[in-house]
């Protein structure tokens, strides 16, 4: 899980340094934990000015554990059962993001069969699977 430090420096290069050249590329999105301060710093960016789906949230949104997010400070915990019963959780990402989540476009499924719009990428940030050689191939080949 990302500390409050780290989730204010993503916050910051959404307000501060994202200039909207490029979309923002978000890879293991989780329940939002990381996604939703690039949402809240794109949300008081003052240079740009189509902000409507600018992140690209990529996740498979399932997995039977227990799922933890840190939004603003606080700790949310999804209940396991309603999780093994639903089987994705990307209700969760959705509730997380509340009012924010215009900015963001889910990318719902599994990454190694999704594929990249060929825009331009000026923020990517990679979360995933990150013990496994050819996830890394992949991302590289797709987004970099
Ligand atoms: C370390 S967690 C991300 C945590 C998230 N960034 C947060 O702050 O809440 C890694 C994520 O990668 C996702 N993932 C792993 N392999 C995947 C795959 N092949 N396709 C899509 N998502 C995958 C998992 O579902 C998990 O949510």
């Amino acid at each position: 899980m990302t500390s409050i430090r780290e989730r204010k420096v993503l916050k910051y290069f959404a307000r501060c340094l994202y200039s909207g050249a490029g979309e923002i590329v978000y890879l293991g999105s989780g329940v939002a934990g990381t996604v939703y301060p690039f949402a809240l710093g794109l949300s008081k960016n003052q240079q740009v000015l189509e902000k409507k789906s600018r992140i690209y949230a990529y996740d498979a949104f399932t997995t039977p554990k227990q799922k933890v997010a840190a939004r603003g400070g606080q700790i949310y915990y999804q209940n396991i059962r309603e999780s093994q019963k639903q089987d994705s959780y990307l209700h969760i990402f959705q509730k997380n993001c509340k009012t924010l989540i215009d900015y963001v476009n889910v990318c719902d499924g599994d990454i190694t069969t999704l594929s990249w719009l060929h825009k331009p990428i000026e923020i990517l940030h990679i979360d995933i699977a990150k013990k496994i050689k050819s996830m890394a191939t992949h991302c590289q080949r797709i987004f970099a």
